[in-house]
């Protein structure tokens, strides 16, 4: 009787509402390559981070005062006396930096397999747009705890739109509200930080989703798997997402979660590069710190602006190296997608390409000595080289050819192969009796040595078993 209610609420609910199509379309029967590595975690642990930074603001929110006179204290507060406070505002700081560190690796990802080229443009620019929406929610929630890092830091990076010829100066006063960074600054990132930016995130991540669905996911070989599909119409080399995709993503998170809570308990500050020393004070107009720079995730843009000299110059650099990036589709005039086919040339260019950006992130935490700066040019130039380049080197080198199906994809018959020699290394452990001349352990693991021939064809036909109830 009370399992007949239940059926018949789940099918009131279902004729008004297509849960199982959508299921369907973007899990169950949504086909994804089946050789997706390492490098396809990263889309997945944004999403969880971005829920992280959703959930643990609401609760800042709570506690958190938006008022130059009390905000610094109220995050004082948060950290000592409210129930958990100190927790929640780690997951949120360390949070930001998991946000970046993950989206650079998913974006590096893009650069490694060619994911922005046709017909993936558009998830790349909605991933673009998320970048710098990313940005600005990162340097208006910095402004809120009104420390001095982030009172000084909003000056600089806001000042700097006065560099611009004729609307400058009044474009800088009407972002700030103020002659300079003031309560009324604070009420307007408030604003931002806590619900017009987190809406724009959450709508671009699902325009950006609903794009990756329409063509379908790339992979590490840069192939169509929908060039080959079976009689039923499914992509031979495709799984569905669900449920293979969604336990592979499981165990990211696991480990994620694991890099994640050793930071938030041993490490939330992390030396200074995740939250700044000089935030601890509160902020000061009247004091400027000697020594300012933006968090880590902002130093490559920010070594680029110092590194030229002239200041519209400087900012047209720094907008430049973010605006290059979405230009990325057509700049790439490559045969081929992913790297695996590709000439050593573009090869060496991205190698060059993080050398360049992991330096100038680290430039852009040094004070700018005049060796500092000259290093900055340099690599601002192989930064912008990879790019402005791109159309000539990508188009001149020689590829290798793609095949028509995916490669290193290994059934788990095959996989199985090497599991006598993993178990025959088991059993063999052989225990050294310790110095006091106490045999401890002697034995093998075993006392009666299996058969790794026997074991094989068991997990075998098992695997086998297991496989053909899944296809
Ligand atoms: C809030 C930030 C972001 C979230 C939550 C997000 C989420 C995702 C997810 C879940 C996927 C599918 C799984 C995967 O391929 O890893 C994906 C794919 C993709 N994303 Fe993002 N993404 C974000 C930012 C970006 C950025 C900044 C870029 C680049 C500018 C980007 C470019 C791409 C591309 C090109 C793909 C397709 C990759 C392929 O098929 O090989 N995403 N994204």
């Amino acid at each position: 009787m009370k399992r007949d209610r239940i059926t018949e609420c789940n099918d009131w609910f279902l004729q008004r509402f297509p849960l199982t199509k959508l299921w369907n379309e973007h899990m169950a029967h949504y086909y994804a390559p089946k050789n997706f590595n390492f490098w396809y975690f990263f889309g997945s642990l944004a999403l969880l981070v971005l829920v992280n930074q959703i959930l643990t603001g609401i609760f800042l929110t709570m506690n958190y005062k938006p008022d130059a006179k009390l905000a610094f204290d109220s995050v004082e507060y948060i950290m000592r006396d409210v129930s958990w406070g100190w927790l929640i505002r780690y997951m949120h700081s360390t949070g930001s930096s998991a946000f970046f560190i993950v989206v650079y690796l998913h974006m590096f990802r893009g650069l490694m397999y060619g994911s922005y080229k046709h017909p993936r443009e558009l998830i790349w620019i909605f991933g673009m747009l998320l970048f710098v929406a990313l940005m600005a929610e990162a340097f208006m929630g910095y402004l809120l705890p009104w420390g001095q890092m982030s009172y000084w830091g909003a000056q600089v990076i806001i000042s700097l739109f006065s560099a611009i010829p004729v609307i400058g100066d009044d474009l800088s006063l009407w972002l700030r509200g103020d002659y300079v960074v003031s309560d009324a600054t604070l009420n307007r990132f408030f604003a931002f930080h806590v619900i017009a930016v987190p809406l724009a995130l959450v709508m671009l991540v699902f325009l950006h989703i609903v794009a990756l669905h329409e063509v379908g996911s790339n992979n590490p070989d840069g192939i169509e798997i929908k060039d080959s599909k079976d009689p039923w119409g499914h992509p031979v080399d495709g799984i569905p997402f669900h449920p293979y995709y969604t336990v592979k993503d499981l165990v990211g998170v696991g480990v994620f979660m694991l890099f994640f809570a050793t930071v938030i308990f041993y490490m939330p500050e992390m030396g200074g590069y995740f939250l700044e020393h000089a935030n601890f004070i509160p902020a000061d107009p009247m004091k400027t710190p000697e020594h300012i720079a933006p968090v880590w995730y902002f130093t490559p843009f920010y070594a680029i602006l110092r590194a030229i000299p002239d200041k519209f110059a400087g900012v047209i650099g720094m907008g430049g190296a973010i605006v290059v990036l979405f230009l990325l589709p057509w700049l790439d005039r490559s045969p081929v997608r992913s790297i695996r086919y590709r000439g050593g040339i573009y090869k060496k260019a991205l190698a060059l390409f993080v050398i360049s950006f992991i330096a100038l992130g680290y430039l852009g935490t040094q004070p700018a000595t005049p060796t500092a700066t000259i290093v900055a040019r340099f690599f601002t130039a192989i930064y912008f080289g990879f790019f402005l380049l791109m159309p000539l080197y990508t188009r001149w080198e020689k590829t290798k050819p793609v095949p028509k199906r995916l490669t290193s994809v290994h059934s788990l018959e095959e996989q199985l192969e090497h599991l006598p020699e993993l178990i025959e290394e088991i059993i063999q452990i052989k225990h050294v009796p310790n110095e006091s001349g106490h045999a401890a352990f002697t034995s093998t693991f075993f006392s009666i040595r299996p058969n790794p021939t026997g074991i094989k064809n068991v997990i075998s036909r098992l695997a086998k078993k297991a496989k053909g109830s899944l296809d």
